[in-house]
């Protein structure tokens, strides 16, 4: 990257940011934000940014053990990549639980949500392109 690049806030701000879709009895779990004010309250798919010499399914794990308290091993992509500005892309893993019950550790509160439910919760914007894939999933199980 160039100077000019860095100083315009380019490969300092490119990094990957990855949430799980763990899927049980015909469900979707859902986490509820606490943070920042401006998203505390809205439903996500849990997650987090992939650290510097990280795979996104290791940093997938790590995120899901950290949030949830469970071992999880993170399987095929869902849904589209979101572009989130300056480089920054989100993208999400359907994941299985290997181990442990998932809990709200670094949430409000966790969900597991059918089909019919999905679309009454209020989920953060840049999740929302996943819905119809998630819905898909979902009607299939
Ligand atoms: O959860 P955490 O604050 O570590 O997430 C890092 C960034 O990834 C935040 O900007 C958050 O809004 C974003 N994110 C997201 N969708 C998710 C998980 C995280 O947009 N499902």
């Amino acid at each position: 990257m160039s100077d000019e690049a860095a100083r315009a806030g380019g490969a300092a701000d490119e990094y990957e940011i990855v949430a799980g879709a763990i899927f049980r009895d015909g469900r979707l779990l859902l986490a509820q934000r606490i943070r920042p004010p401006e998203l505390a309250g809205m439903w996500e798919l849990p997650g987090g940014k992939v650290e510097a010499f990280e795979t996104p399914q290791h940093a997938l794990e790590r995120e899901l053990a950290e949030e949830l308290g469970v071992v999880v091993r993170c399987g095929r992509r869902i849904g589209v990549d979101v572009a989130l500005g300056r480089g920054r892309v989100l993208r999400a893993y359907r994941v299985d639980i290997l181990a442990g019950e998932p809990a709200a550790l670094d949430h409000a509160q966790l969900a597991w949500v059918d089909a019919d439910d999905l679309e009454k919760f209020d989920m953060v914007v840049n999740d929302q392109a996943w819905i119809p894939d998630l819905l898909t999933e979902l009607r299939r199980l």
